[in-house]
């Protein structure tokens, strides 16, 4: 088969990480009987240089016009200013939007051999396999109104909580399939003790749940939430959310498996069943530009080489060349070779290109 791929590589490191990914999808191409052509745009800070914008429409459309889109990261000190009219975040929100990728598919899971390269203790992320369902293109992101403006008083600013029923529906459908292939046990995460937004969220997953009896759910607000993934994070299987308590549980999440520079994500137009699909889809690594170690070929690229993993799974069915590329990965990693986030007494350290090169070598499909 031919896959067409939309190859957005961003500012910072960015580049360096997605062009791993792309070496390791050459190697799965070269192994098997299908093709994956890529095409290259910008988008972010890179973007602005170059047009002005932080996406453009020739870009969004090249991107419709694609199976999927493999994105490395937007941001950096060079376009922080608060006041500009333009932000690099901007051209990644608009591909969400526009091309109506609502569910975001963030896994975290610790691999033995890293258990002691995190902040918390052995025994509490031992086992952690979990998977964050975070609603994408609406919620406080994107609610109306969103605006700052002059009183008599002074400046205010409002950003709105707005959720439909067909938003809430879609996505917590997407929570009880994955759960469906997993541990069957479903986490729905809200602030229904004070959000009206929350309350309609809660109803739905429940309504929800009826069609699908082999998935337990639980209700949990999200600052319970918030503690439980720290205290007993192995407790959790699919997590499904709202976009803005999605991204900070995310971030708390992505602390379980050591380094972000581990985490991959997929952002899809559709709901996927039986652990594959052929959804449309948005594949980046958890992880930012980091400015401070672009250029140096230090960054880990395993988040975004996992996410074109995801990609395979997702956009393109081909379940055993994306577990090609996870085991690929495991056995580098079990080899000992790091990068310098996930570095150990008695390992080797290596660099973006070198752990791209070791995780294409071992690919076998
Ligand atoms: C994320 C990021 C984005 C978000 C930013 C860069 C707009 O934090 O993907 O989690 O808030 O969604
Ligand atoms: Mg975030």
């Amino acid at each position: 088969m031919q896959f067409n791929i939309a190859a957005l590589l961003g500012d910072g490191v960015g580049p360096e990480v997605a062009t791993e990914a792309i070496k390791v999808l050459e190697t799965v191409g070269k192994k098997s009987s299908h093709s994956f052509n890529l095409h290259h745009g910008l988008i972010g800070g890179v973007a602005i240089d170059e047009y002005g914008v932080a996406l453009t429409e020739e870009t969004l459309e090249m991107c419709r016009s694609c199976d999927a889109v493999l994105l490395g990261a937007v941001g950096g000190p060079k376009w922080d200013d608060p006041k500009a009219k333009v932000r690099p975040e901007d051209g990644l929100l608009a591909l969400r939007k526009e091309l109506g990728l609502f569910a975001n598919l963030r896994p975290v899971k610790v691999l033995p051999m890293l258990t002691d390269s995190t902040t918390l203790k052995p025994e509490v992320i031992k086992d952690v396999d979990l998977i964050v369902v975070r609603e994408l293109t609406g919620g406080l992101y994107f609610g109306q109104p969103k605006k700052q403006w002059q009183t008599p008083e002074g400046r205010r600013a409002v950003d709105t909580m707005d959720y439909s029923e067909p938003e809430i529906e879609r996505i917590v459908r997407v929570g009880f399939e994955i759960a469906l292939t997993r541990r069957k046990k479903l986490v729905s995460v809200d602030k229904a003790n004070v959000l009206e937004s929350s309350r309609l969220w809660r109803q739905i997953a429940t309504e929800v749940s009826a069609g699908y009896p082999d998935v337990e759910l639980e209700h949990m607000l999200v600052d319970a939430c918030a503690m439980r993934l720290i205290q007993r994070p192995a407790y959790f299987d699919v997590v499904v959310t709202g976009n803005m308590f999605g991204d900070i549980i995310t971030d708390e999440a992505s602390m379980l498996a050591g380094s972000m520079g581990m985490l991959p994500s997929a952002s899809l137009a559709g709901i996927p069943k039986g652990g594959a699909s052929k959804a449309f889809g948005m594949y980046e690594p958890i992880h930012g530009s980091a400015p401070r170690r672009a250029g140096q070929n230090i960054a880990n690229p395993i988040a975004t080489i996992l996410s074109a993993a995801m990609m395979l799974r997702y956009s393109f069915n081909l379940t055993t060349e994306a577990e090609a590329i996870e085991k690929a990965v495991t056995a580098v990693l079990e080899e000992g070779y790091r990068t310098y986030d996930i570095i150990e007494e008695g390992k080797t350290q290596v660099g973006t290109k070198e752990m791209g090169g070791l995780i294409a070598d071992r690919i076998i499909s």
